[in-house]
């Protein structure tokens, strides 16, 4: 089964990061030495998924526009939709319809960080097992703040952050999924908090058998990033690599050149974007 397109989530309200999200979308804020938003990017890109639609408020999208552009600095394809209210993911997928338009496509939350050394064995498995949905699972300490993977008999199901303690394997913020997926989530019905989730659509394909599940091992780091001890934990994590280690993560241009997406780093467009930086050194070396 392949995934062509994907979807990336950059709207809501960042409630949880507020006053910071009053004034500014977190999709935005400094992980460490990049915008949030590159880390979520560079896990599509490392999918080989070039044809990108980006929902998010509009403030936002204009301010992501005059910096990615169509993409084609990246090698990417890059389409904008406007959520105008953040009425949950599963109504994200809704927005991109026509950008869906039947192909199956991956669906990555903004605010999610992945990062270890299998973690593009897994997305290439995820490229090519034969199961419509796939989804990946970790195991965390807190999982009342996540769709939680519950297991009974011989059926699994999610629940959206439930009350009841469920077990510690959780959902990340990456999902692949089948094109009838659009019809599910257009078909979602809100939730007690208000929002069309994600969880519906895939309970659906959980119930007919058509989700495989990917259980993450201690190898690899994930988080959400939309907590403030989440989103400096990043930032730390990210400091301690790349001080130490001679790789950055989530080096968009870096990711594209190895994809053969680009045929050289163009560096008077590179200098120029971004200045003498670390960042701008390490592209020189490329
Ligand atoms: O982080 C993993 C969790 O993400 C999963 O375990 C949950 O099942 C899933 O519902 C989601 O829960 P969150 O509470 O973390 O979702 P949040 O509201 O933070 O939104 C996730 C991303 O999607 C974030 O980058 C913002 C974006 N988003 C969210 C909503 C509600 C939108 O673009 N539009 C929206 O309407």
């Amino acid at each position: 089964m392949k995934y062509n397109k994907a979807i990336l989530l950059a709207g809501g309200q960042g409630t949880r990061l507020r006053p910071t999200t009053n004034l500014i979308n977190k999709h935005l804020l400094p992980i460490y030495d990049k915008p949030m938003i590159f880390y979520s990017l560079s896990i599509i890109m490392l999918s080989k998924i070039r044809d990108i639609c980006i929902v998010s408020d509009l403030n936002t999208l204009n301010i992501l526009k005059n910096f990615f552009g169509s993409g084609k600095w990246l090698g990417l394809r890059l389409s904008y939709v406007e959520q105008k209210k953040s009425l949950g993911i599963a109504n994200g997928i809704s927005l991109a319809k026509k950008f869906i338009n039947k192909s199956n496509f991956c669906l990555m939350l903004g605010d999610g960080f992945f990062y270890g050394s299998d973690l593009t064995n897994y997305l290439k498995l995820a490229q090519k097992e034969n199961k419509d949905g796939k989804i990946f699972s970790y195991e965390v300490k807190n999982p009342s703040y996540f769709g939680v993977i519950h297991k009974k008999k011989n059926s699994i199901k999610i629940f959206e952050k439930p009350k009841k303690f469920l077990g510690n394997k959780i959902v990340t913020g990456l999902y692949f999924l089948p094109s009838y997926a659009l019809d599910l989530a257009k078909k979602t019905k809100f939730s007690n908090r208000g929002e069309m989730e994600i969880t519906n659509i895939l309970n659906h394909l959980l119930k007919k058998n058509k989700c495989k599940i990917y259980h993450f091992k201690r190898g690899i780091k994930w988080l959400d990033m939309g907590t403030i001890e989440n989103l400096v934990g990043a930032t730390e994590f990210i400091k301690n690599v790349e001080l130490n280690n001679a790789n950055k993560i989530a080096c968009l241009e870096e990711i594209a050149f190895k994809n053969k997406w680009l045929k050289k780093i163009d560096l008077k467009f590179f200098r120029k974007k971004y200045g003498n930086t670390d960042y701008f050194r390490y592209l020189k070396k490329l």
